[in-house]
């Protein structure tokens, strides 16, 4: 098929693109067989320069979807509103088709492959129609990295190929790197809203009724159906780096990890790099761009990534880790120049703001924004703000898309093709009681078993009982694309191999006082925990044993700049031995779903944090008294 022109609209006009001389011929079969499903009006292979993505952004301006902000506020930055039916990532919409039902788990939704063909191949018929069919080639990871792997989106959203360019090595290099006839994850989406004949567009073109997130693991294939939005819509980020690469790395030994990736130069110049997984919505991209409080002098913390680590072991035995992806999409509410400074200077220009206000003078606000909204700011729902309404101005999962080069703590070593060492692995979850602000796991095996009983307390009533520990283990409750207990298995056996483990931190930064006050600082004052976890690392920080794991007494951590009381420390580290109890029990709520393929260790390790927990005195001296 050849690219036509729309001669009506010249915004729209594509130019010639390379597909006479691609050769991969498994490649071009597979795009022609979706061509001749999806019916579009023309195809366009993906080049990833800057006068495509500028084309683009023209046909979005053109379809009412981007709106372009103010050239020297917010410059070549767009933002847009999506169909308030289509506004996050679909969960009970998301399936993994696995051959075996018992390989997708108790914690997945799972239909057959053959089943789940025949459910789609009638929507799939014709759903292109009127609209371009997108070929996107893109490169999950540095090009040129054996860590990295290659991925080709088919899509019919020119928002989905410029937030592909902002959040992968999209475009026609990547496609170098497959040659003739290298393997390639296939990623179909469509936003399920054919044109007829004449028909008009809408802003937010979406199926507002139908929507399917299909995941065909063995296949190493993904089809995504009905919606244009985030994690629904770029395959490269949950779908791909989770899901599909989790299945890749329980296959060929390694981890395909929901972790932000930091490195921490310490005031004499060490350099230790770590990962870290907190659920979603619990602060990542804050902690992978922490700024240390000006009282840690000599601290420098970089970025290596905020969202998805893919670990190997290399050759002298220890785990290298990079981030697959080459862009933010981070959450806009709540980041402002005091939660994360970094955050703000990487979204200066270039970047996709969507669902967030647009103000009059062409800039963009949301909630927790360092100023108040001005007034006739338009908010995602495209209508002028009424602040006696009660709704607010961007949604609570508004998005930016930022490029990972922007950012001013980026860390020279981001897209090194080796990866960098990795010596901690942090898990964190969001808990108003029970668990300390930082411990250390005994061994890996006890730090594999904390991090699966990691967890969030609900706040929207969305996800169940307002308060209930949600469990989420390893953060990778909605992104495991097997069984979840495999995946501790896998877990466990990969420890077993490696020589010189990284050691296993558990955090909380989200602790209560009674009164329902956080007991944290956070933000900038995490890096007084990091402090402790890179010292316990490198041999340089004490530590007394507690029945969960090692834990920091109230000198081994750095409290300059800090006002921080032994009594509140002592709150926030109390372990309790009857909330403890409870607690071990609860983890019985999560294993009991998965009972069939529980590693045999996790019984075990259960009794033995119980037992502990008769250990006196109760108080494990954290905050002994002065003399
Ligand atoms: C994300 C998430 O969007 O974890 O990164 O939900
Ligand atoms: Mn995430």
């Amino acid at each position: 098929m050849s690219n036509s022109t729309s001669p009506s609209n010249p915004q729209r006009t594509l130019p010639a693109d390379y597909s006479a001389q691609v050769q991969h011929s498994a490649l071009k079969k597979w795009v022609s067989e979706m061509v001749a499903l999806a019916q579009p009006n023309e195809v366009y292979w993906c080049d990833g320069s800057e006068e495509e993505y500028n084309l683009m952004c023209r046909r979005l301006v053109a379809a009412g979807t981007f709106i372009p902000l103010h050239a020297e506020k917010r410059p070549n930055s767009y933002a847009c509103f999506s169909d308030p039916s289509d506004v996050a990532r679909v969960e009970d919409r998301t399936y993994i088709c696995s051959k075996r039902k018992e390989d997708a788990g108790p914690t997945n939704n799972w239909m057959d492959p053959t089943a789940m063909k025949e459910t789609l191949r009638p929507l799939l018929q014709g759903c292109m129609k009127g609209r371009t069919l997108f070929v996107i080639p893109f490169c999950m990871g540095p090009m040129g990295s054996d860590i990295s792997q290659i991925g080709v989106e088919i899509s019919d959203s020119e928002y989905v190929v410029t937030n592909m360019r902002i959040m992968t090595r999209m475009g026609r290099a990547a496609l170098d790197q497959l040659g003739n006839n290298k393997p390639f994850v296939k990623a179909f989406h469509t936003v399920g809203a054919p044109l007829a004949d004449g028909q008009a567009d809408v802003s937010w073109p979406c199926n507002p009724a139908v929507k399917y997130i299909v995941h065909y693991p063995e296949e190493r294939s993904i089809v995504s159906y009905g919606s244009g939005y985030g994690g629904n819509a770029l395959l490269g980020k949950k779908c791909f780096a989770l899901r599909i690469a989790g299945v890749m790395a329980r296959d060929e030994d390694w981890l395909a990890e929901h972790m932000l990736i930091l490195g921490a130069k310490s005031p004499t110049g060490d350099k230790t790099y770590v990962a870290a997984a907190f659920p979603s919505a619990c602060g990542k991209t804050n902690f992978a761009m922490l700024i240390p409080p000006a009282a840690m002098k000599g601290w420098e913390i970089t970025t290596v990534g905020d969202d998805i680590a893919w670990i190997k072991v290399g050759k002298d035995g220890r785990l290298y880790a990079i981030n697959p992806e080459a862009g933010y999409f981070g959450v806009a509410p709540g980041t402002n120049y005091k939660t994360n400074p970094n955050a703000m200077a990487t979204i200066r220009a270039n970047s996709i703001f969507t669902n967030v206000g647009v103000t009059p003078n062409g800039d963009v606000w949301w909630e927790g924004m360092d100023h108040d909204c001005p007034p006739g700011t338009i908010n995602w729902k495209g209508q002028v703000h009424d602040p006696s309404a009660g709704q607010p101005v961007a949604h609570p999962n508004a998005r930016f898309t930022a490029p990972a080069a922007q950012c001013p703590s980026l860390d020279p070593a981001w897209e090194d093709p080796q990866g960098v060492p990795i010596s901690a692995f942090i898990f964190g979850g969001r808990r108003s009681t029970t668990v300390p602000l930082v411990y250390q796991s005994a061994n890996w095996n006890f730090g594999v078993y904390a991090a699966s009983t990691i967890g969030s307390e609900m706040t929207a009533a969305a996800f169940g009982e307002v308060g209930k520990v949600r469990r989420d283990p390893f953060a990778m409750l909605p992104f495991c694309g097997y069984h979840m207990a495999d995946y501790f298995n896998h877990w466990l056996q990969f420890g077993r191999k490696l020589r010189n483990p990284p050691r296993i931190f558990i955090t909380n930064w989200f602790r209560k006082d009674p009164s329902g006050q956080f007991l944290w600082p956070g933000y900038g004052d995490n890096m007084r925990v990091l402090e402790w976890i890179i010292g316990r690392v490198r041999g340089l920080t004490g530590a007394v044993e507690s029945p969960v794991g090692w834990m920091p007494t109230y000198d081994d951590i750095n409290w300059d700049g800090l006002d921080f009381s032994r009594e509140q420390f002592e709150a926030i580290m109390h372990v309790d031995r009857e909330t403890w109890k409870n607690e071990v029990v609860n983890h019985d709520e999560l294993f009991s779903k998965m009972y069939d393929k529980l590693p045999k260790e996790y019984i075990f390790m259960r009794e033995l944090i119980l037992s502990s927990l008769w250990r006196s005195p109760e108080k494990w001296g954290l905050a002994p008294e002065q003399d």
